[in-house]
């Protein structure tokens, strides 16, 4: 395919930017009272409002034409059929096979994934079963009360951001623990809380070579050990999840407790997999099984809606239509529920990692701009943070914000209505964002301060709102393991159609290895405190400079 900035569809919108660019959205409502019917689409009780965009019917039309050209519908059978469009790595990219619920037959090097995704989910079934029910015990006699998964970026960010969002489906009788970062504080912390005897470790690493999961899963060992005083025990309290099975079991893990995944599973797609084997621990296997039906309906209305009516295909085209035409560079996620206070950073990973790249599938320099610096927070804290630079700051942040109608909180006395008001908060942050308030708007609000003291004037411009300020909305009826699943798997799907789009590879992340790399070379010099001359003089001064004062 042509480079996608020289198509005839790439410069229909360059022109039709220069067209709309000014054009203000508080005018494009006033102008049709129809603007959210024709802007809103719904799958069952999920409902994405993308009315409050600086779109018009053309601006759709003309995006739609730029996504045929791209070849999405093709590339969209790709990724369902296994084929290998993870071409750097050789592999396929199939987390829509471990949420098949059809259990259609999808091949890869001519083998049907799916009894070996079935094995592994009544491996899960089993595991998850013994520990609720206490059948699995601890080498004392005891039953489990703690899980904690080891495990960093995409074998940390999935069970944890979905065990806390779904805590009012969980036990109440075992608590998980998320442990990522190499700082000893995130270990010590967690194992202040656990018991050895009542502990079950999860040791999740695709690689199982991962430098921080290593070193603290081996912290994790020795601490067990020194209690259970009897390597014997490990069974009974380490599981691993890994595709390198060789070396779970070397680290000490029974086969029989190793969960595999295989490489056709990405690290940042992989809740779905025996990664979520802590979520199905907490919320029970059903509960698991219907996150696994939320990602299914939305592969569903991904791989059949025609692309008009596709959700993550016109979420991603107005990503595309912000930060290639309109050049805003960031992009925010702003639940307003407080379980999904880690979606933002679960969402940082899965876009950033997936979409940051500037090489293209042909293998040249892309020539536009790629994946947003995502980020975000639950509402109403942000509120209180960032919402000003939202407002009034000279970049403009397009925003998703998501809301279940019906909160899964209610305090015993709920007469202060939390979740109206953060209903209303919502709404009013979605509507003042994009309708802005005037100079004639302010000075009449001010109008009898002014009248008793005309200094006060020079405050009016210091109150005015520019609005135009675009975001989405999307409510959908409450925070179900099946909504969740749902949610996820659609901004997985809009990170890959905005990859397809921008012709690079969403599934690879040679990105982070650079760092990894580095630090190898620097550890022994931290760790024998030898002089450092072999990097660039700041890179020398800091190790040197940490090695005189530790
Ligand atoms: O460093 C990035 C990364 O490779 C992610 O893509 C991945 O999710 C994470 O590290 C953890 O990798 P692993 O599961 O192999 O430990």
């Amino acid at each position: 395919m042509a480079e996608i900035t020289k198509t005839a569809e790439w410069r229909a919108l360059e022109n039709h930017f220069k067209d709309i660019k000014n054009s203000h959205m508080r005018d494009l409502f006033m102008s049709d009272p129809e603007r959210f019917d024709k802007n809103h689409l719904q799958l069952n009780d999920f409902l994405f409002d993308f009315s409050k965009n600086r779109i018009t019917d053309e601006t759709k039309k003309l995006l739609i034409a730029l996504a045929e050209k791209a070849g999405l519908q093709d590339w969209r059978g790709r990724l369902f059929s296994g084929e290998k469009i993870n071409f750097t790595e050789n592999r396929a990219a199939l987390h829509i096979a471990l949420r098949n619920r059809a259990n259609k037959p999808i091949k890869v090097d001519g083998e049907d994934v799916m009894p070996l995704v079935n094995h592994e989910l009544s491996k899960i079934r089993k595991l998850s079963e013994e520990i609720r029910s206490g059948v699995w015990k601890g080498f004392s006699g005891k039953k489990i009360k703690s899980i904690v998964n080891i495990g960093i970026g995409g074998s940390d960010l999935g069970p944890s951001m979905v065990c806390d969002a779904l805590r009012p489906f969980g036990s109440e009788d075992i608590s998980p623990y998320f442990v990522s970062n190499v700082d000893a504080a995130d270990l010590s912390q967690t194992l202040e809380k656990c018991d050895p005897e009542t502990t079950l470790f999860i040791v999740a690493s695709k690689t199982f070579s991962t430098q921080e999961t290593m070193t603290n899963a081996f912290s994790a060992r020795d601490w067990f050990i020194k209690k259970a005083k009897n390597n014997e025990f490990i069974k009974n309290h380490f599981v691993a999840i890994s595709s390198n099975e060789k070396a779970a079991e070397d680290f000490g893990i029974h086969a029989e407790n190793v969960f595999v995944l295989w490489d056709w599973v990405g690290g940042r797609y992989s809740m779905w997999s025996s990664i979520g084997l802590s979520i199905a621990i907490f919320i029970g296997m059903e509960n698991f099984e219907q996150i696994l039906e939320g990602g299914y309906e939305a592969d569903n209305h991904f791989i059949s809606a025609p692309l008009e009516e596709n959700i993550p295909v016109m979420m991603a085209l107005i990503g595309i239509w912000y930060i290639n035409f309109f050049n805003f560079s960031t992009f925010a996620v702003l639940p307003y529920d407080h379980c999904l206070a880690k979606l933002p950073s679960y969402l940082q990973q899965a876009d950033m990692e997936s979409n940051g790249k500037f090489i293209g599938r042909d293998n040249k320099k892309v020539c536009q701009k790629t994946g947003p610096i995502l980020w975000g927070e639950a509402g109403t804290n942000g509120q209180h943070a960032f919402y000003q630079l939202l407002h009034q700051g000279t970049q403009i942040t397009p925003c998703d914000f998501i809301m279940p109608l019906h909160s899964n909180y209610k305090l015993a006395d709920d007469k202060n209505d939390h979740h109206k008001i953060l209903q209303a908060n919502f709404i009013a942050q979605t509507q003042s964002l994009m309708i802005g308030k005037s100079i004639s708007d302010v000075e009449n609000e001010m109008k009898n301060e002014i009248m008793d003291n005309p200094s006060l004037k020079n405050l009016v411009s210091h109150r005015i709102f520019e609005g135009n300020r675009p975001s989405n909305s999307i409510l959908f009826e409450s925070l179900s393991p099946k909504s969740l699943g749902r949610l996820i798997a659609i901004y997985e799907h809009k990170i890959f159609t905005q990859g397809i789009i921008w012709n690079i590879n969403s599934f690879d992340q040679w990105g982070v290895e650079y760092g990894k790399q580095i630090a190898k070379l620097v550890l022994p010099k931290l760790e024998s405190k030898q002089h450092s001359e072999t990097f660039d003089s700041s890179t020398n001064n800091l190790i040197n400079y940490i090695n005189n004062n530790t």
